[in-house]
């Protein structure tokens, strides 16, 4: 879909639908909505009068314009009262707008940048929560149909359209949300392909792609390498698999000083089938996804290569499939880790803290001042904070902090858990420096806490993502499938770090 912004009065444009906005309890239509109204000899008003259209947040009334107005169709969309909106309810609204249009068979629609100047919004940061909605809201992920299905088609083009004064700023606010949303949809195409589409050789190639298109450094370091530099605890879980397991090194450069400010670690286990430890069938299927931490830090190196923040990051994604091949690692098997410690496997299908040992182990040796890994580690993340909070837990409080107001910004909400000395002592093990599981209680925290051990003493945050990266039925701006969680709050840490 393209974007653009135009300079003009919305009720002149010529377009499939034009939508505009309509607060909650608002006893007068004024601004582009009176002008529209107008145009319409008050069936607006009138729609208010009778208690059809309320403005309720979500609400949408569609008006044939019956030769009225140079556009076919009027939305007026319902954006609540005005004490409670934010950027995030934009989204929102924007998003059910369009999906609405877009069943009616629109093509091209037009909308004011909603929101704008009310609640504290800005113009900017209103059109960058139009062009997010707008293109988070309509993405489906139909690579294996074979076409034919009933659908009214793809909404082509949406204009905002607004006064000259507010386009410098809409411009810059669309080309944001058109960055992040576009990287958020890197990383959703690739959490919602199927396992046999998304191994890690396929990452490789998604990874390739985003490294060309973004002016990003890559290297791959496949299983001989790994054997050299002593990955054993990646190397073990790839063992009971015929899929190679890969490595994924991304570098962006966005300062001269050669120091790495931050390392993205993301885990991709490409198919969780818990290994030996096998998974009960029901649910295995979801575990396709187990890759969308690595896939969300891809994404987010992509929109990191198109802002240039002044900010060096290594993206680290060790993948591979966790299966329980004849050569398969297996409860009670002892690993050594990238920097030496020794970890006693209870739970083959405690996979993602292992892979993610040898990636925090390989970012100190690479010197990062800063460790953040996403990870859908585990179930029991799901079952604290269900799908609406990803858990973050870390050693520094302000890189937590930071972490939660940059998803704050994004509209993904963080919550964060604990991590006291207690609970380490479930990770203690008679035969080895550590090991993998610490039992049911507190299992998101355990998990987190395994490592963080890896981390040493440089500050390192870690997000569950296992309850918000896949939804199975849509939510606002979200659909159903992969989310594309945390792309967006990677992408405004990493510009908040920017000079500190
Ligand atoms: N990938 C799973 C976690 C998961 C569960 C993600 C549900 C998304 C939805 C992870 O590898 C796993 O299997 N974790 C185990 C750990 C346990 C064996 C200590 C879990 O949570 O059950
Ligand atoms: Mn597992
Ligand atoms: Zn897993």
């Amino acid at each position: 879909m393209d974007l653009e912004v135009v300079t003009g009065n919305i009720s002149g444009v010529t377009a499939d639908a034009i939508v505009v906005g309509l607060l909650e309890g608002s006893d007068k239509l004024d601004g582009e909505t009176g002008t529209v109204d107008a145009a319409l000899d008050g069936a607006i008003g009138q729609l208010i009068a009778q208690g059809e259209t309320k403005g309720k947040l979500g609400e949408n009334t569609l008006v044939h314009t019956l030769g009225k107005l140079p556009a076919a169709r009027v939305v007026v969309a319902g954006l609540g009262k005005e004490a409670d909106l934010t950027e995030d309810k934009v989204r929102g609204i924007v998003a059910g707008t369009c999906r609405l249009l877009r069943g009616k068979g629109a093509r091209n629609i037009a909308t004011v940048p909603l929101g704008a100047g009310l609640a504290g919004i800005g113009a900017a940061a209103a059109a960058q929560a139009v062009a997010e909605g707008a293109l988070l809201g309509l993405y489906r992920f139909r690579r294996h149909k074979s076409g034919g299905d009933d659908d009214n088609g793809d909404i082509e083009r949406l204009t905002i359209v607004a006064g000259a004064r507010r386009r410098p700023s809409l411009k810059e606010g669309v080309r944001l949300g058109e960055i992040l949303a576009g990287a958020t949809v890197l990383a959703r195409d690739m959490g919602n392909e199927p396992a046999n589409f998304m191994t890690p050789s396929d990452m490789v190639r998604e990874a390739n792609g985003i490294a060309t298109s973004n002016g990003l450094e890559i290297e791959v370091l496949e299983r001989e390498r790994m054997e050299e530099l002593g990955m054993g605890a990646l190397l073990g879980v790839a063992r009971g698999s015929h899929q190679p397991p890969k490595f994924i090194i991304m570098r962006y450069w966005g300062r001269r000083a050669k120091g790495i400010d931050i390392a993205l670690v993301g885990k991709a286990i490409t198919f969780d089938s818990g290994g030996i430890s096998l998974k009960p069938p029901a649910s295995m299927g979801d575990m396709h996804g187990d890759m969308c931490g690595g896939a969300a830090v891809l994404g987010a190196m992509s929109a990191i290569g198109q802002l240039k923040p002044k900010v060096n990051v290594l993206a680290l994604v060790p993948a591979t499939e966790n299966l329980p091949g004849g050569n398969a690692l297996k409860p009670t098997d002892v690993l050594t880790a990238l920097e030496g410690k020794t970890i006693e496997i209870i739970s083959t299908d405690a996979e993602g803290r292992l892979i993610l040992a040898d990636a925090l182990g390989y970012a100190r040796q690479q010197k990062a001042k800063r460790i953040v890994d996403v990870a859908t580690l585990t179930g029991a993340c799901v079952i604290a904070l269900g799908t609406v909070c990803t858990a973050v837990l870390g050693n520094n409080q302000e890189l937590v902090d930071g972490i939660i107001a940059a998803g704050a910004e994004a509209g993904e909400k963080m919550w964060q858990l604990p991590t006291y000395d207690e609970y380490k002592e479930q990770n203690k093990s008679d035969v080895a420096d550590i090991k993998n599981t610490g039992g049911r209680n507190a299992g998101a925290i355990t998990a987190a806490l395994f490592i963080g051990e890896f981390a040493g003493d440089t500050p390192w945050a870690h997000l569950d993502i296992a309850g918000t990266n896949m939804l199975d039925k849509q939510r606002n701006y979200e659909v159903k499938g992969a989310t594309g969680v945390p792309v967006r709050t990677l992408v405004n840490l990493v510009i908040s770090l920017a000079g500190k």
